[in-house]
């Protein structure tokens, strides 16, 4: 029987992890990464005090967990490999165990009827590569090229879809703007250096793949719409800039091949712009994503500043524009997001329009509880909440596609409840619930709907 949101034959149904948010920092062989480093050196920076050493034990129940996977109809799954894991220190000689380990899973899932899609940088720099630089550095470029060549070369045989790089506007926000990623560097000259070096990157690892293997690769860009405030031309303006910073810094270079003109314009204004290599712009021009990931969790509604930035401050992107809190606006209390589900649909409208209608799919969409064991009952979370976030998003999802948007997949974010950077085990996301004393995986509410759905590939 038809349902009322049907959706298109073969549509992802899944989920995405990360490698430092799953596997366990001190499990097998394995270099460092700034996760490490940073808990090592501020731990209290974390949620309760917990930090990446032991995280949800993917590497030793890998199996375990994608059999769950295959138990509630998963057909894909997004995973990262860990650089720093693949090859310690960033460069140099390859971790057998990490090769034994990656192929294991990728074969498992294969297996079990689940398509793995593989991410090459999910926020984790090894930390060797951040001590020269890290992406302020073209000598990280070149190591992350090798890298992920060497990724491809490994695993491209079993491997059809790739991503260079899951939301890379945080790590530069986080690290270099907003102190909440290692280096914990304010200073957006270097924010704009480090994003396009990022670019240059991916652009490199997209080229590499295009001239040896015949799969896809693309990039996962968490595109947040910046809504004004009001159709007042200053609060337009805010929110055009706000778009230039945060979206279409990645966005145009990955799917045209070369950046807004306007953002140009307005950092060379401020004499902001980032260093670059005459052959850049070609490298650009040539290496086009096929596939683009979209995380979507919250808009970002601003409007006009309501006053003049210190003109002796540094210069921040904020310059520009002001945040705006909508009235009545709903929120996601324990992340402190606001829920606007026809986000994702207005989002997949611009990329319909504006770019090409480039191949798409939501990579992540999700929501963050707190205490979740609130709603325990006879051993079960019955996450209601969840269900409705889905439900009310894949609504909006689903009549883009009926107006013609390449939407191909909804991946939640996350299969299990995961490690969360600064919020450690704050929020809970996943579709399992994960005891963190003895690692025990029990299905949520939530894991038995979204398994009815993806089975009959829609939902009333
Ligand atoms: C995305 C990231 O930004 O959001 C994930 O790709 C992250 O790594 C997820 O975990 C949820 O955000 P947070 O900060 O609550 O973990």
């Amino acid at each position: 029987m038809t349902k009322t949101y049907q959706f298109p034959k073969n549509f992802w149904w899944g989920s995405a992890a990360s490698a430092t948010q799953t596997e366990g920092g001190e499990n097998g062989v394995k270099g460092k990464n700034i996760w490490d480093q940073w808990y090592e050196e501020e731990p209290n920076r974390f949620f309760d005090g917990v930090g990446p050493e032991e995280t949800s034990d993917f590497y030793h129940r890998f199996k375990e967990d994608i059999a769950n996977m295959k138990k509630i109809h998963h057909n894909s799954f997004r995973m990262s490999i860990s650089w720093a894991r693949l090859i310690p220190g960033g460069k140099g000689e390859v971790n057998q165990d990490a090769v034994t380990f990656y192929s294991q899973v990728i074969d498992e899932l294969i297996s079990q009827g689940i398509e793995p899609f593989v991410n090459l940088y999910h926020f984790d720099m090894p930390l060797e590569m951040q001590e020269i630089g890290g992406w302020e550095n073209r000598e990280v470029i070149d190591a992350y090229t090798i890298y992920a060549a060497k990724a491809f070369e490994l695993f491209g045989d079993r491997v059809k879809t790739w991503f260079t790089f899951n939301e890379p506007i945080v790590p530069v926000e986080g690290g270099y703007l907003y102190d909440f990623h290692y280096p914990n560097i304010v200073d957006a000259k270097k924010a704009v250096q480090v994003g396009y070096h990022t670019m240059i990157a991916h652009a490199k690892a997209v080229e590499i793949y295009h001239k040896n293997y015949d799969g896809k690769i693309g990039i996962v860009l968490n595109l947040t719409p910046s809504y004004p405030r009001s159709q007042n031309p200053a609060d337009l303006k805010a929110s055009h800039i706000c778009d230039l910073f945060f979206n279409r810094s990645f966005l145009d270079p990955a799917v045209k091949g070369e950046y807004p003109q306007d953002l140009i314009d307005l950092l060379a204004e401020y004499d902001h712009l980032p260093e670059t290599n005459s052959a850049d712009k070609e490298l650009l021009k040539n290496n086009l994503v096929d596939l683009l990931g979209v995380n979507y969790y919250q808009p970002r509604r601003v409007k006009a500043r309501d006053s003049q930035p210190n003109p002796d401050s540094p210069f921040m992107p904020d310059w520009f524009f002001d945040a705006y809190e909508m009235p009545g606006r709903k929120m996601n209390v324990y992340r402190g997001w606001e829920i606007y589900e026809k986000g994702i649909y207005d989002i997949m409208i611009n990329l319909r329009d504006n770019y090409g209608n480039i191949e798409s799919f939501i990579s992540e969409n999700g929501m963050g509880v707190q205490n979740e064991e609130r709603f325990l009952v006879d051993g079960r979370i019955e996450d209601d909440y969840r269900i409705e976030f889905i439900s009310e998003h894949l609504k909006w999802l689903h009549q883009s596609i009926q107006e013609g948007c390449n939407v191909k997949g909804y991946h939640l974010w996350t299969f299990m409840d995961n490690w969360s950077w600064m919020n450690a085990y704050k929020n809970r996301y996943g579709f399992y619930s994960v005891n963190l004393e003895t690692q025990e995986r029990t299905a949520k509410k939530s894991a038995e709907w979204f398994s009815q759905v993806s089975k009959d590939n829609g939902f009333d």
